[in-house]
């Protein structure tokens, strides 16, 4: 039987490279026989624009209906200004929560044909290969309650509650210290236990855990330092696991190390590892239309989740490789453009993608 993708193309830059990621997922899904159907639904500005809600009914549904989603990137200073309830944003948290994608996976790795991109040294960052554990469903992002008061002097106040319960850290925890045994067997958890009682539990519950992964390192990091650590010596690292605010924020660091953050994909994974697979970047409004965004970090996501969903490894490698290609033939989109190299747009790179997985296969 077929298996379903649904297709969140989102805004700004979402429809022109989630273009290049479908032929490219054409092209494996017909050379390996994966035997893949997709349909589009829309999520974010798109879907607020034609249905007034960032999470229509209609896409919420054909998620669930579906075994992986795919997604663009969603937002824009069009839908900046309206309700907080009712923003793109809020579409893409309601979706990563109802479908319980609770552990996201952010790989930062530099591509050796790509070091002159990072903003530090060479020597730094050359064969950085970093695995980002967030969990996504939880902590202060979720947290009741939360809001915006009035107190009685007429003053308002905004407040948040960080909050996670010992069930939610440790499957989180699983996930973590299972992808560290597949990769070099280090895992940092991430925590500010100094101050929080929320991360303290969290610290608490890892190292409980790490019992039952004898074979994996498990070390701590307040985050403080963690951030510190990442631009002074990122290579230390393996596997990090840390709750949601400080995942994003670290991610975006770990990202920033490889100097491309249009190169890198995302998983967001339930416990039955039916997942949401999207580019860590955002919709970049100010490019969008261009016909000059990155595809490849979306090209890279279709690769994850052939590997984590379909458990199709030989086509997640082609399309890797695929990627290592086109970079070694020198195509370079304007984001990762350097003296030497062929600046290309976005439908020029997804199709020279899909010439170098046609020829890896003859
Ligand atoms: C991310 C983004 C989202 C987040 C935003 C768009 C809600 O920054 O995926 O990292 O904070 O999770
Ligand atoms: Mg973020």
């Amino acid at each position: 039987m077929s298996k379903n993708i649904v297709i969140l193309a989102g805004d700004g830059i979402g429809p022109e490279i989630m273009n290049e990621a479908e032929k490219v997922l054409s092209t494996v899904n017909q050379q390996f026989g994966l035997d893949l159907m997709w349909t589009h639904e829309l999520l974010g500005g798109a879907a607020i624009d034609a249905h007034g809600v960032p999470l229509p009914e209609q896409t919420l549904n054909a998620a669930r209906q579906a075994d992986a989603v795919l997604l663009g990137a969603v937002g824009g200073p069009k839908w900046d200004n309206i309700e907080r309830s009712i923003r793109p944003e809020r579409g893409l948290l309601k979706i990563r929560s109802e479908l319980n994608l609770f552990a996201n996976l952010r790989p930062a790795i530099l591509y050796p044909q790509l070091a002159d991109a990072s903003s530090l040294k060479p020597e730094i960052v050359a064969g950085l290969d970093i695995l980002i554990v967030r969990e996504l469903t939880g902590g202060i992002y979720f947290g009741q309650p939360r809001g915006i008061r009035t107190l009685e002097n007429g003053e308002r106040q905004g407040y948040n509650t960080d909050v996670y319960s010992e069930s939610e850290i440790r499957r989180i925890a699983h996930v973590a210290f299972q992808l560290a045994q597949q990769r070099n067997k280090k895992l940092l958890s991430v925590d500010k236990a100094n101050v929080l009682e929320v991360t303290e539990l969290w610290k608490q519950v890892v190292t409980d855990i790490a019992a039952e992964y004898p074979d994996v390192e498990l070390s701590h990091m307040y985050v403080d330092n963690a951030a510190m650590q990442l631009v002074r010596a990122p290579k230390q690292f393996d596997v990090i696991v840390t709750g949601n605010l400080f995942g994003d924020i670290l991610s975006d660091e770990a990202a920033m190390l490889t100097g491309s953050i249009g190169m890198l994909p995302s998983a967001s994974l339930d416990a039955n590892k039916k997942g949401m697979y999207e580019p860590c970047h955002g919709s970049a409004p100010d490019i969008a239309g261009k016909g000059v965004a990155n595809p490849l970090a979306t090209i890279l996501s279709v690769a994850m989740m052939l590997r984590y969903t379909f458990n199709a490894e030989a086509a997640a490698k082609a399309i890797e490789t695929a990627v290592g290609k086109v970079l070694d033939q020198g195509l370079r989109t304007p984001d990762i453009w350097s003296e030497g190299t062929t600046k290309v747009g976005t439908e020029s790179m997804g199709n020279a993608v899909v010439n170098a997985l046609i020829n890896l296969g003859e």
